[in-house]
């Protein structure tokens, strides 16, 4: 069996460990892929916080893959779907889909196994900036899809300086929307004021800003009900994260009523929309936000994070 070094979650909430483990490919996953760099995406958090029932570590989590196959650089597309699911368009619905480094071993290591499928070819090496922002990206081509995001539209995003939110909201004024962007952090608000967005710091940001057509809700609990506020009649809000964990309690399902407001549910995204934010980042419009650390440093890279020290991506450098 293949041996490689590999950050290894042993239980929840708990430490990362380094460790050399020993890895059996997955039926089927034949691509091996040398590790460069992996996104730590909020997911991630959210795994191990403990968020996942059906998980149980050990765990080696990390699905924004960037590396080598056979020599030449690539991406490893997330989903891992059935022989049928391939066939289906949005697989990302397919009863199977799951995503790498949850029920398969992921890539907080020196090497991951995937199946032929999930390989994307990228246009160059530098696979940090692939590792900070494609899942954004990618995460926005399909929310924005699923709302139906016209140009001169406008749409509050929260979590706004996330390693998701801050490259999707660059996506969305790329589609010539009017994008409002909500921070916690004065600090944050300054970075997200040079993308050339308006940014809103209060939590009343649903009385400064005036009613949007759509709302991406990457936070969830903490913020949802002010954004069902921001909304028009009619509008849309895509349900992308729930930071917390927490329930979600609808405060004014009046409002939601009265206002015929529609709540969608955005999960992950396809290979197709994958591959079209690997071309949109290699094209160099997004600006990538990340901070990079070695894979050895995992543990300084999560209590960063939940720090609030990081502006979009913590990446581990393999
Ligand atoms: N549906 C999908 O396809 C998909 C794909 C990827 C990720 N996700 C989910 O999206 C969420 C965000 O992911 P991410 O990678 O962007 O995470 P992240 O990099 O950790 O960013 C999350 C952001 O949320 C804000 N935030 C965190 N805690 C908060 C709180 N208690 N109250 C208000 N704001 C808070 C912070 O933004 P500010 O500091 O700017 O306020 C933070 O930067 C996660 O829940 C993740 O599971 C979903
Ligand atoms: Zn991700």
């Amino acid at each position: 069996m293949p041996k490689f070094r590999a950050a290894v979650l042993k239980e929840f909430g708990g430490k990362f460990e380094i460790s050399h483990v020993e890895v059996k490919p997955p039926q089927g996953f034949s691509a091996e892929v040398e590790v460069r760099a992996v996104g730590v995406c909020g997911r991630d958090l959210v795994v191990w916080k403990g968020g996942f029932r059906n998980l149980r570590p050990p765990l080696i989590l990390g699905h924004e893959v960037f590396g080598l196959y056979r020599g030449r650089p690539v991406g490893v597309y997330p989903g891992i779907v059935g022989e049928k699911c391939k066939l289906v368009e949005p697989h990302n619905l397919c009863t199977d889909y799951m995503i790498l480094g949850e029920n398969t071993p992921g890539g907080y290591a020196e090497r991951v196994y995937v199946p032929e499928w999930n390989i994307i070819e990228l246009p160059d090496e530098e696979f940090s900036k692939y590792a900070a922002a494609v899942c954004g990206v990618a995460t926005f081509i399909h929310a924005s899809r699923l709302a139906g995001v016209s140009s001169g539209e406008k749409v509050l995003v929260t979590g706004a300086s996330g390693g998701v939110a801050i490259h999707g909201i660059q996506y969305l004024a790329s589609l010539g929307a009017e994008v409002i962007a909500y921070t916690r952090s004065q600090a944050k608000a300054e970075v997200l004021r040079s993308l050339g967005v308006n940014v809103v710091s209060s939590l009343d940001f649903y009385k400064e800003s005036g009613r949007v057509d759509h709302v991406m809700e990457t936070v969830g609990a903490p913020t949802i009900n002010r954004s069902i506020r921001s909304l028009k009649p009619g509008g849309t809000l895509v349900l992308i994260g729930n930071v917390t964990g927490e329930p979600i309690v609808l405060e004014r399902p009046a409002l939601v009523v009265m206002r015929e407001v529609r709540i969608v549910g955005s999960a992950a995204y396809t290979r197709d929309e994958y591959a079209e934010a690997v071309r949109i980042v290699g094209e160099g419009t997004i600006r990538p936000f990340y901070k990079e650390y070695r894979l050895e440093s995992i543990n300084e890279a999560y209590m960063d994070i939940v720090g609030g020290k990081v502006v979009g991506r913590a990446v581990l450098v393999v």
